[in-house]
């Protein structure tokens, strides 16, 4: 895979907060003191289609954020400012955008179709027989059964991924689809129910080192030892990994071993061989309809002007909310069906890698960067935590993500529910309620002066909190790609902004490596002493308590 440096893009090497793009937003934050999206509304009929675009089927509503033409051009202004443009030409291109690991990021290759690397269409290739061999029944264990369950063992973005995309358009038949992260009990519950001579494990780890996923992939292999006895476990293991080596050391059939290579980082593989469970709970032809989107959207990425560009569009509106208002959260809530999985998936892609404090140069960052993201079923969370979006003292951005159709099986009136619901909290984050409302609705249900004054500040919403809405024609696998190809460039736009590597993770190996020197002090005769006391006391704490109350 030739990868070429990037170019070096001096407006990259002024600090960030200094320049004149930077400075011009954070004048022209002040004149938002006393502004409220309800006047903007008010005085402009036109908001809606003035601030809205369309592309890959989705529809991005972005008229209630905190935006008005002079803010979206000064953004715009930021963007070029930052040289954008180039930088997406760098991540397209499969130049060595990764500058820590001197590695490309070259995830939108994997969907290229016939101008995609010819190892990633052979792995294609591979992936759809043997998903269309097991789909098909003629994959079959060691006593000559037909695969019936296919347990995938991962973690991260080894199964964030497939899993969000198996839930969003698991296809009728085919083998059962079980993703099992953590090791112990969710394994033993996963098998419990399964039979060993029908069940194949695919290990899905990039460095085949990740510890949870090889205590569950020793454990399974036992448990089909146990069960299927000496045929060994060849017959009931794949593996998706970036280690070959590892993967056959395990005994894993060289045949079954689907790579992954170093310019795929863990949280934007979906589209490599880690899909592999998903397109075995999808199919083929779905799974192709799937990268079909994510490349529409990597095509509308890089050709559509920033104005009218989905990904850069909500980046530099994010941006604009994160670093100029401190919103330093921002939930993703889903009104769809199948969809409950992807605020998982986007705290990994967002949190992994705008997570950063130095710039791609190493400098201690003079601004925040990522916010921190959370999220989960809109239908839910209205009966959870929507309380403090409306009336807590921290306005936190949201992306209410919802369909057009409903999905089969789903009635159009249950379906109106849901957007019904979806439509009103964002509308009422929005406008709020005034005090001076919710008085004349209290006396109107025959309320008294007094009780209306009592009640009124308990019962009003502030409003003018921010959200955007992507609205998608229907959820099928080539709006799911679209979506999530879409989530994946407004991340790079971001770091790109913040001159932030997007593309490593050095943060999350330290946990790893501490962990590792841990693991011996439990079963240590002598207590813990090297550590911090905190850590020290906690070993041996558990150890003591482990002695009395074995
Ligand atoms: O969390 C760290 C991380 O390396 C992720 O980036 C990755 O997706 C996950 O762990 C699993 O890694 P592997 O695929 O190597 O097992």
């Amino acid at each position: 895979m030739p990868v070429m440096p990037a170019g070096r893009n001096k407006s990259r090497t002024t600090s960030l907060t200094r320049a004149p793009a930077w400075r011009a937003l954070a004048a022209h934050r002040k004149t938002w003191q006393d502004r409220h999206l309800r006047e903007l509304f008010a005085t402009d009929p036109q908001r809606f289609s003035r601030f809205s675009a369309e592309a890959c089927g989705l529809l991005l509503d972005y008229s209630k954020n905190l935006v008005t033409a002079e803010t979206l051009e000064l953004l715009l202004a930021l963007a070029r400012e930052r040289g954008l443009p180039d930088r997406i030409g760098e991540l397209l291109a499969g130049k060595r955008v990764n500058s820590t690991e001197k590695r490309a990021a070259w995830h939108s290759a994997l969907r290229a179709g016939h101008a995609a690397p010819r190892e990633v269409r052979r792995t294609l290739d591979a992936m759809r027989s043997f998903a269309g061999a097991l789909r098909a029944g003629a994959v079959k264990g060691a006593g000559g059964r037909p695969v019936t369950d296919v347990v995938s063992l991962g973690i991260g973005g080894s199964a964030l991924g497939p899993a969000l995309a198996a839930e969003a358009w698991a296809a009728e038949g085919g083998p059962r689809v079980h993703f099992v992260t953590t090791p112990g009990e969710m394994l033993a519950r996963a098998l419990a129910p399964l039979d060993a001579e029908t069940t194949l494990f695919i290990v899905q780890s990039k460095s085949f080192s990740t510890q949870e996923t090889l205590i569950n992939a020793r454990a399974a292999r036992a448990w089909l030892e146990n069960s299927c006895g000496s045929a060994g476990p060849g017959a009931h293991f794949a593996a998706v990994t970036a280690q070959a080596e590892a993967a056959l050391s395990f005994g894993v059939p060289q045949e079954r071993i689907f790579p992954m290579w170093d310019w795929v980082g863990g949280r934007y593989s979906l589209w490599s061989a880690v899909g592999l469970p998903a397109m075995i709970a999808m199919g083929g032809d779905r799974f192709d309809d799937m990268l079909a989107g994510a490349a529409a959207m990597d095509a509308h990425f890089s050709e559509a002007p920033p104005e009218h560009n989905l990904p850069v569009l909500m980046a530099l509106t994010g941006l604009w909310h994160a670093s100029f208002f401190g919103m330093d959260t921002r939930a993703v809530i889903p009104y769809a069906p199948g969809l409950s999985l992807l605020p998982a998936w986007l705290q990994q892609l967002e949190m992994e890698s705008l997570g950063k404090s130095v710039s791609s140069r190493g400098k201690p960052l003079r601004h925040d960067s990522g916010a921190v993201l959370w999220g989960g079923a809109g239908i839910e969370g209205q009966h959870a935590y929507f309380q403090m979006l409306h009336q807590g003292t921290r306005p936190v951005p949201v992306d209410f993500i919802t369909c057009r159709a409903p999905r089969a099986g789903t009635g159009s009136d249950t379906h109106a529910v849901m957007l019904a619901n979806c439509f009103a909290q964002s509308a009422l984050l929005m406008q709020g309620v005034t005090a001076a409302e919710t008085a004349a609705a209290l006396r109107a249900a025959g309320a008294g002066e007094r009780e209306a004054a009592r009640l009124a500040p308990h019962q009003a919403l502030p409003g003018n909190r921010p959200s955007s809405t992507l609205l998608l024609d229907a959820l099928t696998p080539h709006s799911l790609g679209a979506l999530l190809a879409l989530y994946e460039h407004r991340t790079f736009v971001q770091s790109a902004i913040w001159d932030i590597n997007a593309f490593d993770q050095w943060g999350v190996e330290h946990g790893k490596q501490l962990a590792s020197s841990l693991l011996p002090e439990f079963a240590s005769a002598t207590p813990a002493t090297t550590h911090d006391a905190s850590t020290n006391g906690l070993v041996n704490y558990v150890k003591k308590m482990n002695t009395e109350k074995p």
